[in-house]
């Protein structure tokens, strides 16, 4: 007997279904208090290294709700710190690395990445959850561009000049590290697929910060040629501040497109062409009321039709969210029938 894929697969093969599935980016977070007790006694870096723990963070939001998929607990920057970079998660401040990138040395000394190797923690979470529960669970790494800008600048920005010096004064070099990030993550991506996810987001949350131009010509390139190494489970991509690059997004190669809430999602389909679709929920609109945030999601589902649409938040959840808001959320994208 053939068992049938789930839904977040189907969704993601641009299938008709009688609902979009669902699933929060930053699903697994403080927001949730089970998350906050664990959290209390470990660092972040610690526990996304312990695939125990992180199988156990994977699996809260999933005891709690009838999401359609998990997403591994880990981060995008590990891979960083296999290759080299000296990373920490400051409260209030976020990651940190403390040796940041800028020159030529700099980006030669840095190390040959090996998922398998060096970074086992996400692959075995995913077997851990595997063995826990049939919700399937996607992989994630950080896109090229992304993962060059925190690793230039030492720690987010909002205008990432380090970074763009660097991509502005020494495009060479730039380039040279936008190819070996992207051969790292897309490994990454691979390893994850093969440890049984059943899909998996590369996630540019940055890239927005360019011109078309410079998406075109920096960012585009680069996560196409990551997602290149990847095959064998579905691949979405996940910008935010994506809409000026809608005519041209699909060259990124992805599977499926992860959209922000700045769009409409139906609009922003007719631009794109007919490809999967994910989002785009403003996360800030789960401070709502109960009937707003229903309104609201019935909304988005009917503006991206019942063909290869992925319920989700156009970017993370937050902290300060109240768990019943996701509770509203996924319960009025279950009620939805499209008969
Ligand atoms: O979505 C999930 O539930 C899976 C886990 C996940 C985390 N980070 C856990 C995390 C995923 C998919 C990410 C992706 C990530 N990490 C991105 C891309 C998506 C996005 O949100 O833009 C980026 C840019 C990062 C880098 C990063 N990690 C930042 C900027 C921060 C600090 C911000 C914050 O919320 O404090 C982190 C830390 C982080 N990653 C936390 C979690 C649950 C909070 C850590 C804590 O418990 O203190």
């Amino acid at each position: 007997m053939t068992k049938q894929h789930p839904l977040i697969v189907r969704a993601l093969n641009n299938e008709v279904l009688e609902r979009p599935p669902i699933w929060f980016m930053r699903q697994a977070g403080r927001y949730l208090p089970e998350y906050r007790a664990i959290r209390g006694d470990h660092t972040f870096l610690t526990m996304c290294h312990n695939p125990e723990l992180a199988a156990e963070v994977t699996l809260q939001p999933l005891r709690r709700y009838p999401f359609d998929a998990g997403i591994v607990f880990s981060d995008i920057l590990l891979p960083l710190e296999s290759m080299g970079a000296d990373l920490t998660y400051v409260p209030g401040t976020g990651p940190v690395i403390r040796n940041p990138v800028r020159t030529s040395a700099d980006v030669g000394a840095l190390k040959d990445f090996d998922p398998v190797r060096d970074l086992p923690s996400p692959m075995e979470t995913i077997r851990l959850c595997k063995a826990e529960t049939d919700v399937p669970i996607l992989g994630f790494a950080g896109a090229p561009f992304t993962m060059a800008c925190y690793l230039i600048e030492g720690q987010g920005s909002r205008n990432w000049p380090e970074t763009k010096r660097m991509m502005f004064g020494q495009p060479q070099l730039f380039q040279t590290l936008l190819d070996r990030i992207a051969d790292a993550v897309g490994d990454h991506l691979q390893a994850q697929i093969d440890a049984g996810a059943v899909g998996v987001q590369l996630f540019d949350t940055w890239a927005g910060v360019l011109s078309p131009e410079d998406f075109r010509r920096w960012a585009l390139p680069a996560s196409r040629r990551a997602l290149s190494r990847v095959s064998g489970a579905p691949r979405l991509f996940f910008t935010k501040d994506s809409a000026p690059f809608l005519p041209w997004l699909k060259e990124v190669g992805a599977d499926a497109y992860a959209l922000d809430w700045r769009v409409d999602i139906g609009e922003a389909r007719q631009v794109l062409g007919d490809v999967p679709v994910q989002g785009n929920l403003d996360p800030q609109a789960l401070h709502a009321p109960e009937d707003e945030i229903r309104r609201r999601v019935r909304r988005i589902i009917e503006s991206a039709g019942p063909k290869g649409h992925v319920f989700n938040l156009g970017h993370g959840i937050t902290p300060d969210i109240d768990p019943e808001a996701v509770a509203a959320a996924v319960d009025e994208v279950h009620n939805w029938s499209w008969n």
